[in-house]
């Protein structure tokens, strides 16, 4: 995927702005606070129809305007798409090719980006609920069935949680739960094949973008921890067998969630750790290799997401060049250049040189987007 043109109005620090970036790689450099981040948020808003950052819709909106927009023509596997945000103060509208679309599930997949970020930092040493948000997003970006069971389960949980604290208060009789725990289970159970199903064979990728990125002979192994298997217990990923253990497990601790009145086991409590030669990342990886393990998370995802779909995601790589040493940068550039479209932002103006690659440049200043080229603005 790509995009061919982008038209911002009242995005952010932008007032407007048309951009037309090249095929390869694209570099935004400029100050800090110049908004940079500015320009991949809306790309990013282009595909996910929300930030990464942590703010609200109408944070989004330029200060003291009512209403933004973003346009983006998308070009997918020759085939172009226009697709129109508008983002107001409490509702936001979304069109392709001019027609709008209602809900957020049907657009998922319409523009596949993959970021990497400050906050893709934490995926190594923060809490498990931003791993587990890794890997779903992962997953849905190439099968929304996974998302209509995503929201599913949530749903379910939401309700058996409710049931277990009327249990707890003899309101309700324990009998109740069985329906609850069947659906739980059917629903819990397909989530977690689909998990062990794709950590399967993108530990594969990772493990090859790891050793390009940062070692020749570099272990790195991602373990996934099912909270319904007990510690040391092996699980092959089947579905019956999943369906087996989801029930054994919860009748184990049934008596513990009514107490609590919450759900403590299934998939919205597993996590996933990175072991690397020494042990588990979290405690043995330097700041550089955490950081060199993020980023080959996040590359990974788009060389498999690129291999599943014909075609790769636009990645965007916010200020991941600026802290690496020479040999690390010139290992990210090679990888870069077979990348498809790359949006990379940095505070360094010879970026491009340092990196040794051709690229499309723009100087990100107060707002405004300007093409450079050799060394002057066009
Ligand atoms: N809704 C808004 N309206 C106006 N300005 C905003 C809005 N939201 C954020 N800004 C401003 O946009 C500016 C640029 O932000 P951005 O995060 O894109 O900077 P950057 O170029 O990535 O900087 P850095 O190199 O420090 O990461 C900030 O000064 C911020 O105050
Ligand atoms: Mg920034």
């Amino acid at each position: 995927m790509e995009i061919r043109r982008l038209s911002l109005q009242h995005f952010r620090n932008i007032r407007s702005c048309i951009v037309v970036p090249g095929r390869g790689i694209n570099i935004l450099f400029g100050d800090n606070g110049q908004g940079k981040t500015n320009l991949l948020e809306a790309i990013y808003f282009l595909s996910h129809l929300g930030t990464f950052r942590p703010t609200a819709q109408k944070d989004l909106v330029r200060q003291g305007m009512q209403w933004g927009r973003v346009e983006g023509t998308i070009e997918d596997q020759g085939v172009p798409k226009d697709i129109l945000l508008t983002i107001g103060e409490k509702e936001k509208g979304v069109r392709v090719n001019g027609k709008p679309v209602s809900r957020g599930v049907d657009y998922y997949g319409t523009f596949d980006v993959t970021l990497f970020s400050p906050e893709t930092l934490n995926l190594v040493r923060g809490a498990p609920e931003g791993r587990r948000r890794f890997l779903d997003r992962a997953i849905y970006s190439l099968d929304r069935r996974y998302l209509y069971d995503l929201k599913e389960y949530r749903k379910i949980l939401q309700q058996r949680n409710v049931l277990l604290r009327l249990i707890r208060e003899g309101r309700v009789p324990r009998r109740e739960l069985t329906v609850w725990n069947e659906q739980l289970v059917r629903t819990g159970s397909r989530i977690l094949q689909r998990r062990y199903r794709f950590l399967k064979e993108y530990v594969e990728y990772c493990t090859g973008i790891f050793r390009q990125l940062v070692h020749k002979e570099g272990e790195l192994r991602i373990l996934y921890h099912a909270t319904l298997v007990r510690k040391g217990e092996a699980m092959t990923g089947g579905l019956s067998e999943i369906q087996e253990k989801f029930m054994a497990g919860i009748a184990a601790v049934v008596d513990r969630e009514i107490q609590g009145g919450t759900t403590r086991i299934g998939p919205h409590l597993d996590d996933l750790s990175f072991e690397v030669a020494h042990g588990p990342a979290k405690s043995f990886a330097s700041q550089g290799e955490s950081r060199m393990l993020a980023l080959a998370l996040t590359l990974s995802e788009a060389r498999f997401h690129s291999e599943k779909k014909g075609a790769p995601p636009v990645l965007l790589l916010d200020d991941v060049a600026s802290e690496l040493d020479p040999v690390h940068r010139q290992r990210l550039s090679r990888f870069l250049c077979r990348m498809g479209q790359v949006f990379l932002t940095t505070t360094d103006k010879d970026l491009d040189e340092k990196m040794e690659v051709s690229s499309t440049r723009f100087l990100v200043e107060r707002g405004e987007i300007t093409l450079v080229k050799n060394g002057e603005k066009l």
